[in-house]
Order: structure tokens, then C-alpha cells, then sequence
């Protein structure tokens, strides 16, 4: 999952697509390129993070261009793996972002015919099926439409090249791909978010196009060749939208966006609700799928459904979900949860349940998103752009928004209305930082952490520690508290942080026996509740609320632990290595 860019208008291309794929690098890290329209394809490429790029613009002076930033999945993190990649003639240059799963057989016959290759990507086969083809019909749409017909997997892709000087094209299969209309200026992008500073003005390529741009004109295809007429979209998200503004880090940004973020996340469209919420009731059966912080929330939307609207489903793992897939017909509904709507495994997930006759219910942070238009329904959570690698206030308005839906089935409003009050908490919460400071301070040292708790706190638990490992690197298990004394115990020492989500409510008093057990095996407690309790070696105060709302609250304070221990450890807490804010590839 990389992120691409092509530029072609009036400006100068290099300081534009440079810019552009630093917007991009939450999609991967850990290479850059570019390649320009020059006399010849003038070509940059290099490993290590944009920020850190030694790049003099003039080198590369050009118009028209093409852009890459990397997150490795064929060939390790070397220059000759960076893309772009470049055919044997150097006459054409390509940025790709997938995986082409038939890369090794079409590599074999192109080795056969004498292509040299110079690096172990699965990528750089695109560069020389284009010169084949583009040599044999000296046509770059027919060489262009061949092949795609030749590579499986997903992708999309740019390519420039030397002999058509003005123009770049672009094809898409299942990875993302949009066009920004500018003024005598076209973005090619896999989002919005890396010319939006540009343009707002926005086509969005489906499954299955190829886009040839030349300055000032425009022609998509389908890949039949066959020309589509496409919409043109305003998009919401303002550039300021992905300004760190005075935070250190977008990380830090977004959590403290939530005294916001859970208020917009309510505004949603009453039509829709009472839509979804008699797709619910008609439902014969209710999967809800989605991946790492998405499907946390949807572990909490399982006890939420349960308890407030008496509607019983199951929680699948989207990478899990064709093993139920039996199960799914057409009297099911399939409630998808993503953040960037661009997750492979959930899309693949509801590609399979949509051929079933199932009926699509999607929450998902980004508008015009592959999921949001493969749903029969989507939920927008409103929290604006999530630019961090690990996300916090995405959840916290996926669970906001999933309490909604939960109030709407019940008609109850008393409860939609306690949710309207929740921004009070925020701030109580905010407050807690520099104790929360503190505490990382103390265990920023600790080489495994566990997080514990029962019924709709488990789900937080799990949430808390997927935050700790993928901002510090800490080895970090959240758990179900039941569950300790049947295997976990035995990890327990006095060297062990353990942190105890246990607000007052009818988990209390069981959770905080579970405390005393792992006190008395010499762990050290770090308790997040509204009660103090001696058993506590450290304590986050949470504000006293409606029991059933504790988890939209008390996973702001694990948000912060594991901020400030990542820290405190040195990590780049906004591009946590080996990570991508949206997983492109299955
Ligand atoms: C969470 O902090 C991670 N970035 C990751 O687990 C993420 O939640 C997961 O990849 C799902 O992403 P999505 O919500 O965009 O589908």
C-alpha cells in the first residue's frame, strides 16, 4: 500500500509531486521517487522518508510527472526497489500501488524476450509489458489496455512516457485512484489528500478505468476500451484539514480533535438512520466485519446492539470472513466498518457477501471511498481527515456513531441525548495529560504490557494495546480480565504494567478481583476508573457517566499513554515503522 501522484499543467511539476507524496507517506515510508518529462525521463529515486530527501528541484525541472512513496511488500527497502521504474529503452516510467499477484510467470516471459530487470518488485513488470506492447502497436491506450488485461491482483498505476511528452495514464483495479481538476492542471492520486491544496474538484476512477490525460483534456475508459462520461465531485476536506496546526505530531492533532470529532459524528441524516435501523430489524442474520481499530469497534457495537436494541449479530475479522461466507445469503445484512474505506480485506469481504444477495450497511471516515460506494448505505463519521497511522479519534466517532444506530433501533432518545452531552468529557479527559505523562514516563522502560478488562471495556482493552504496540514497539496484550487466570497469569511479574479499565459498573467488583490477583503476583496496576482503589500503583481518573457510554471515554486516556511512551522512546509516532495508515493489499 504506496501512495502515487502525477501532475501535469503549467507549474513546475518536482516541488508539486514532492509535496504531494508527503501528504501520501501515511500509505508507506520507506522509499521515495519521482520521474519528470524532460528531454529524456529525468528519474530520482532514494530509501528513507521524503522529510529527510536531499533533492535539488532544479535537477529535475519538468511540467509533467510522477510521484511514488513505498511500503515495501516484493523486495526489501532498497534504491533499485523504490519505485519509479523505468522500462529497458528508459523511455517509460511507472509508480504502482498494489500487489500484481501473476508477476513471476509474466516476468519469466519477458526475461525470454531479452528485458532486463533491476529490481525484485512485483511492480516493475508494468514498465516492460507497456514497452511491449506500446513497441508492437506504437498505441499507448491499446498498450495500456493489454496490459491490464495481462496482470492480475490490484493495482493502480501512472505511467509517462518519452515518446508522448504530454501525457500521463492511470489504471485502476481495486487500489485507489483519483483525478483533481485544477485550473490548465490534472492530479492523478491515490486521495484527495495530496492535492487538495490544488483543488477540490474531484473524479473518482471506479474498478476496472483507465484515465489518458493530456493538458486540459481528460478521457477515461473502461477496460474494454469502451469511453465513460464521469461526475465531477466537490469534496469537503479543506487543505487546513491536514495541518498539524500547533500539535508536534498529527497523532496529538487528532486525539485532542475528538472534543470535536464525537460531537460531529451525532449529525447524521434521520432518513438514513431509519433506514438502517429497518435494514437492521428486516435482517434475518448480522455480520459485522472490519480490520485492527475498526473491528475493535465493532466488538463494541456486538454487546451495544445486544444490551440497547436487543438485536443479536456477530463480529467477523474482515480477513477471516470468507470462512463464514456459507452462512451469508440474501436475507443477510453485512455491516462494514473502515476508517478510509479502503481496506482490501474488507472490501474482499463484502465483494463475497455482495455476491450472496447480501445487503451492504457501511460506517466509513472517507467520502467516495471504494467501501463507501460498494454500500447499499454509508455512515460518514464526519471527524474530518485521520492523518496519524494509529487511529483515535476515527474510533471514537465509529463508536459514538454505533451507539447512535443502537439508540435509533431502541427509539431511545434519553439515551441519543446523553450522547449529545459526551463533549463534557472530553475536556475532563484532556485535563488528565499530565498525569498520564507521568505514568509514561514510568513505564516507558517496560518491554510487555497487558490491558484488561470485561464485557464492553474487553474491546477498549484490545484497543489500548493495539495503540501502545503500534506507536512504541512494546510488546502489549489487551484481554478479557476473565481470562487471565486460564493461561496469562503465568506472565505476571513484578516487572509487568497491567492497566485495568474498571469504571463503576457491574463489572467492578470482578475486575477488580482480577486486580488483586496479578497485585499479589507483583504486577503493577495502573487503574483507569471514575473510583480510586489502593490496589492502584498509578490511576487515571475517568469522569462518572451512563455505564454503557465508558468506552467512547476511557480509550482517550490509552490514546495518550501510548502516545507519549512512543515518545518518550523516540519513535516517529505519526509513521510507526512497517506500518500504513490504509492496507491495500489483502
Ligand atoms: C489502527 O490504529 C491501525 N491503523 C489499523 O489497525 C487500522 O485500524 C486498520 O488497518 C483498519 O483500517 P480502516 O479502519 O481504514 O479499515
Amino acid at each position: 500500500m504506496c501512495g502515487i501522484i502525477g501532475y501535469i499543467g503549467d507549474k513546475d511539476a518536482t516541488p508539486i509531486l514532492l509535496n504531494g507524496i508527503k501528504k501520501l507517506e501515511y500509505r508507506g515510508y520507506d522509499s521515495w521517487g519521482l520521474a519528470i518529462i524532460q528531454d529524456e525521463i529525468g528519474l530520482v529515486k532514494s530509501t528513507g522518508k521524503i522529510s529527510e530527501a536531499k533533492l535539488d528541484p532544479l535537477e529535475l525541472e519538468g511540467r509533467i510527472g510522477i510521484a511514488h512513496t513505498r511500503w515495501a511488500t516484493h523486495g526489501g527497502v532498497t534504491n533499485e526497489n523504490a519505485h519509479p521504474h523505468i522500462s529497458c529503452r528508459k523511455e517509460i516510467a511507472i509508480v504502482h500501488n498494489g500487489i500484481i499477484e501473476n508477476y513471476q510467470e509474466i516476468k519469466e516471459s519477458l526475461l525470454d524476450e531479452g528485458h532486463c530487470f533491476t529490481s525484485q518488485t512485483d511492480s516493475e513488470v508494468i514498465a516492460h509489458l507497456l514497452e511491449r506492447y506500446y513497441h508492437k502497436s506504437k498505441d499507448i491506450k491499446e498498450a495500456l489496455l493489454a496490459t491490464v488485461k495481462k496482470i492480475k491482483g490490484n493495482f493502480a498505476f501512472l505511467a509517462i512516457f518519452q515518446d508522448e511528452p504530454n501525457m500521463i495514464v492511470g489504471a485502476r483495479k481495486d487500489s485507489p485512484l483519483v483525478l483533481g481538476l485544477g485550473k490548465d492542471e490534472i492530479f492523478l492520486a491515490s486521495d484527495v489528500l495530496s492535492f487538495i491544496e490544488h483543488t477540490d474538484k474531484v473524479v473518482f476512477l471506479d474498478n476496472l478505468e483507465i484515465a489518458m490525460v493530456k493538458k486540459g483534456s481528460l478521457r477515461i475508459f473502461d477496460f474494454k476500451g469502451k469511453e465513460v462520461q464521469k461526475g465531477i465531485t466537490q469534496v469537503a476536506w479543506e487543505a487546513s484539514d491536514v495541518s498539524k496546526k500547533e500539535f508536534a505530531h498529527y497523532t496529538l492533532k487528532e486525539i485532542y480533535e475528538q472534543y470535536s470529532s464525537i460531537k460531529s459524528s451525532l449529525y447524521q441524516d434521520p432518513v438514513k438512520l431509519r433506514e438502517f435501523c429497518k435494514s437492521i430489524k428486516e435482517a434475518k442474520k448480522l455480520f459485522i466485519t472490519a480490520s485492527g481499530t475498526s473491528f475493535h469497534a465493532g466488538l463494541v457495537a456486538r454487546y451495544i446492539f445486544s444490551k440497547i436494541s436487543k438485536v443479536y449479530c456477530e463480529a467477523i475479522l474482515a480477513s477471516e470472513f470468507s470462512q463464514i461466507i456459507e452462512w451469508v445469503d440474501k436475507d443477510a445484512v453485512i455491516m462494514a466498518i473502515s476508517q478510509s474505506g479502503e481496506t482490501a480485506d474488507v472490501l474482499n469481504a463484502i465483494k463475497g457477501a455482495k455476491e450472496k444477495g447480501a445487503k451492504i450497511l457501511s460506517i466509513v471516515n472517507v467520502m467516495n471511498s471504494t467501501l463507501d460506494r460498494e454500500s447499499d448505505l454509508a455512515f460518514y463519521l464526519n471527524c474530518g481527515p485521520e492523518i496519524g497511522v494509529a487511529a483515535t479519534k476515527s474510533f471514537t466517532a465509529q463508536l459514538t456513531l454505533i451507539y447512535l444506530l443502537a439508540f435509533a433501533m431502541a427509539n431511545d432518545f434519553i439515551g441519543v441525548n446523553k450522547l449529545r452531552k459526551l463533549n463534557d468529557y472530553v475536556e475532563f479527559i484532556l485535563k488528565e495529560e499530565d498525569k498520564i505523562i507521568e505514568i509514561a514516563d514510568k513505564y516507558k522502560v517496560s518491554n510487555d504490557f497487558y490491558f484488561i478488562g470485561r464485557s464492553i471495556h474487553y474491546p477498549i482493552a484490545l484497543e489500548g494495546a493495539l495503540k501502545l504496540k503500534e506507536l512504541s514497539y512494546i510488546h502489549a496484550e489487551g484481554m478479557a480480565a476473565g481470562e487471565l487466570k486460564h493461561g496469562t497469569l503465568a506472565l505476571i511479574d513484578s516487572k509487568t504494567p497491567v492497566v485495568v479499565l474498571n469504571p463503576e459498573d457491574n463489572t467492578y467488583y470482578e475486575t477488580l478481583s482480577n486486580a488483586l490477583e496479578m497485585k499479589a503476583r507483583g504486577a503493577k496496576i495502573i487503574g483507569v476508573s471514575n473510583l480510586i482503589n489502593e490496589v492502584y500503583d498509578d490511576f487515571i481518573l475517568l469522569p462518572k457517566i451512563e455505564d454503557s457510554l465508558y468506552p467512547i471515554i476511557e480509550v482517550m486516556p490509552l490514546q495518550i499513554l501510548a502516545y507519549h511512551i512512543a515518545i518518550d522512546r523516540g519513535a516517529d509516532v505519526d509513521r510507526p515503522r512497517n506500518l500504513a495508515k490504509s492496507v491495500t493489499v489483502k
